[in-house]
């Protein structure tokens, strides 16, 4: 190829690219199958190798490029970068509509409402459409050559089309900011990677905008919508919104939520739309920013030092509020799960004030490094329980020690352990009055045993008297001694002793959920209750039993069994038994047992039967399930890809079902 054949093509490949890019990252709706493009860019990266002389600055193979640097070159801008003047209320809204028509009397007022997006501003040069160089805002005069690391942003035109392309100068400014989900992509990596996080997508994009190497600015996913034109000699425009539509030609991506409103009152609805919407957005964002649309009247408004006079930033609620933390408690749960909670200095944040807020386990206070008399961030999204976002490092005190989690149990004293693979660590006391109060809370509460009146008062004081120290305590509970009970009149105490009597027909089901055993919810609960129809039967299924159980599981397994190995469990279950408490669940079908104490062993795919429903069947016909073959077992139920099991099933002599056998046993047996 002659050097002016390739000169052509060249052109052409940068031509379609562009245009390609432009579609993909702005309009969101390419044309080309990534394939296509992707052969376009070889293409393009081929010739510029064979000529590396005819590589433009505005080269799709350039968005990439340059060398890591030490400082970035300082940029006067064109026209200063002001900032804006807030508004907190409506009544700040119409105020400012009031300052506006003081200095210009007489006139209406039509305003444009942007997203005021929580990013970067930039201002981007550009000269007869072709991209110059980016910059920071810096002190709002001069600012920061950032033009590497902005050119890895696909959606910014490297070369502009419309009126604006043909300008000998245009400068433009804009937000840049990272999605909220490139963010927490982010975050999940430097997290895995035992790198600091950013407290925000914010503070993740000023560190992406001003990273030193564009290379690893080019892996932190940026976004930019352009919202202002600040110089643009020779093209002039009648209205901010024309300005915005000609950026658009220009090829900027233009935020889709900016609006026309013709009156404050639709300003005002307008930023009560964006806020209630703002956590939709994808992107976070501060506020609104109310522009005077016609430039006339910007021009006549004019600036301060400090802001221009024609604009005003609506800022939503605060989500995010910084106060100390005065100590550190522990709470004990039902299981004994020690959980830690930051007790704050009290800070109003989203029109609640915040005065707890959870630190969830001992790895999480680590990871934070939160410890007491720091100064943390929290955070509170709408309904969302507040957090430690992070801790503020540069107020923490000289003499601040590391938290240590306390090794015995706040309530009661007892040992407190943290079993190897958990997050939690566990008092060790089954006696520790302060579990003893969380189960029988959540014993009584609506969706276990239903009991009305047993309350907090009510269960702190029987625990404080010694009176009930299990759940079967509650069960020979009189009217006469409750009556004497504080804040107990005669009433309320017939009511909780019936409350009492009334529970006990809930059926297994619940009673399982009730008994608080680990991982044992309501789901696991309603499993156990229908597979084994009565407390005595799930009492002897094994382990190895329960993990077969579809949505059970090994760990879950585990839990069932040791609970019922405990003996002080056992009694408790008796004494329950004993009360008359329902220990059997109704939905579940008596029949026969045939294959009572017989042990199964699964193996391979059967033809028909999943795995569940055979499961489902040894156990309803009595029988047990075992994972593991041994001369134990009676029979190993063979299907295909049988492997291990099948050949030691021959080698112990034990007796080999095929699915058709099985079947055959099972009808014979009933
Ligand atoms: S207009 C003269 N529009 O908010 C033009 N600013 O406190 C002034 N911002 O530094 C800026 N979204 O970085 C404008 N739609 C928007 C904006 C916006 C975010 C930022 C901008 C500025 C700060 C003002």
């Amino acid at each position: 190829m002659t050097r002016a054949d390739a000169a052509q093509r060249l052109s052409e490949l940068r031509e379609q690219i562009h245009h390609h890019d432009y579609l993909y990252y702005v309009e969101s709706r390419p044309e080309v199958s990534d394939a296509e493009y992707d052969s376009l860019m070889r293409e393009l990266k081929a010739l510029e190798a064979e000529f590396p002389d005819l590589v433009t600055a505005d080269s799709p193979t350039q968005r990439v490029a340059g060398a890591a640097v030490d400082t970035f070159q300082p940029v006067e801008h064109r026209v200063a970068m002001l900032s804006l003047d807030n508004a907190t209320s409506p009544d700040d809204l119409r105020e400012f509509e009031a300052r506006i028509t003081r200095a210009l009397p007489g006139q209406r007022f039509t305003y444009v409402c942007e997203p005021k997006i929580d990013g970067l501003g930039v201002a981007l040069l550009y000269a007869r459409g072709r991209f110059v160089r980016g910059a920071t805002r810096g002190d709002g005069r001069v600012g920061e050559d950032v033009s590497a690391n902005l050119k890895t942003i696909r959606s910014l035109p490297m070369r502009l089309r419309g009126p604006l392309a043909e300008a000998e100068e245009v400068e433009v400014r804009g937000e840049v900011y990272m999605p909220r989900k490139e963010f927490e992509r982010l975050n999940a990596g430097l997290e895995a990677a035992g790198e600091a996080t950013f407290a925000n997508p914010r503070n993740a994009a000023a560190g992406a905008v001003r990273q030193k190497d564009p290379a690893i600015s080019a892996t932190r996913p940026l976004e930019a919508f352009l919202y202002h034109v600040s110089w643009s000699p020779g093209v002039t425009f009648a209205s901010h919104w024309e300005a915005l539509e000609a950026l658009r030609a220009a090829g900027f991506r233009i935020n889709p939520r900016s609006s026309r409103a013709e009156s404050i009152d639709e300003v005002i609805a307008a930023s009560a739309r964006l806020e209630a919407d703002r956590d939709t957005l994808g992107y976070d964002a501060d506020g609104v920013v109310v522009k005077v649309d016609t430039l006339e009247m910007q021009r006549r408004l004019g600036s301060t030092t400090h802001h221009p006079r024609w604009a005003i930033a609506f800022k939503f609620a605060a989500r995010q509020a910084t106060t100390v933390v005065k100590a550190i408690e522990v709470n004990v749960g039902k299981t004994g799960a020690l959980t830690p909670v930051a007790k704050l200095e009290p800070v109003p944040l989203a029109g609640v004030v915040i005065s707890n807020v959870s630190l969830h386990n001992e790895d999480e206070i680590r990871r934070k490094d939160v410890r007491v008399g720091d100064t943390v961030l929290i955070e509170r999204a709408g309904d969302v329980i507040p957090y430690v976002v992070q801790v503020v490092a540069a107020k923490r005190p000289a003499e601040s020690v590391e938290y240590a989690f306390p090794e015995r149990c706040p309530a009661c004293g007892g040992v407190a352990f943290r079993p190897p693979g958990e997050v939690y660590w566990r008092c060790q006391n089954t006696a520790c009055p302060a579990q003893l109060k969380e189960r029988l809370r959540h014993f009584g509460s609506r969706r276990a045993m239903d009991i009305e009146g047993l309350g907090e008062a009510a269960v702190d004081q029987l625990v404080d008297r010694g009176r009930v120290k299990s759940f079967a305590d509650l069960y020979d509970l009189t009217v006469d001694e409750m009556a004497e009970y504080e804040r107990f009149a005669e009433k309320s105490a017939e009511n909780l002793v019936a409350a009492i009597e009334g529970s006990k027909t809930r059926g297994l089901a619940r009673l399982l959920n009730a008994l608080g055993i680990p991982m044992v919810g309501e789901r696991v609960a309603q499993l156990l209750a229908t597979r084994f129809g009565s407390l005595e039967r799930l009492e002897r299924a094994t382990e190895a039993e329960l993990a077969e159980i579809h949505g059970i599981g090994e760990r879950i397994g585990a839990s069932v069994t040791k609970f019922f190995a405990d003996e002080s469990n056992r009694r408790v279950l008796r004494r329950l038994g004993e009360a008359g408490v329902t220990l059997t669940e109704a939905s579940f079908e008596e029949g026969p047992r045939p294959l009572d104490r017989k042990t199964f062993v699964l193996t391979g795919a059967l033809p028909t039967l999943t795995r569940d429903a055979a499961t489902d069947l040894i156990l309803r016909l009595g029988g047990r399930i075992s994972s593991a073959v041994s001369k134990k077992t009676d029979y190993v139920v063979a299907g295909e890809d049988a492997g291990k099991k099948e050949a030691d099933a021959r080698r112990l002599g034990v007796k080999i079902l095929d699915e058709a056998a099985f079947l055959a046993l099972t009808r014979r047996a009933s």
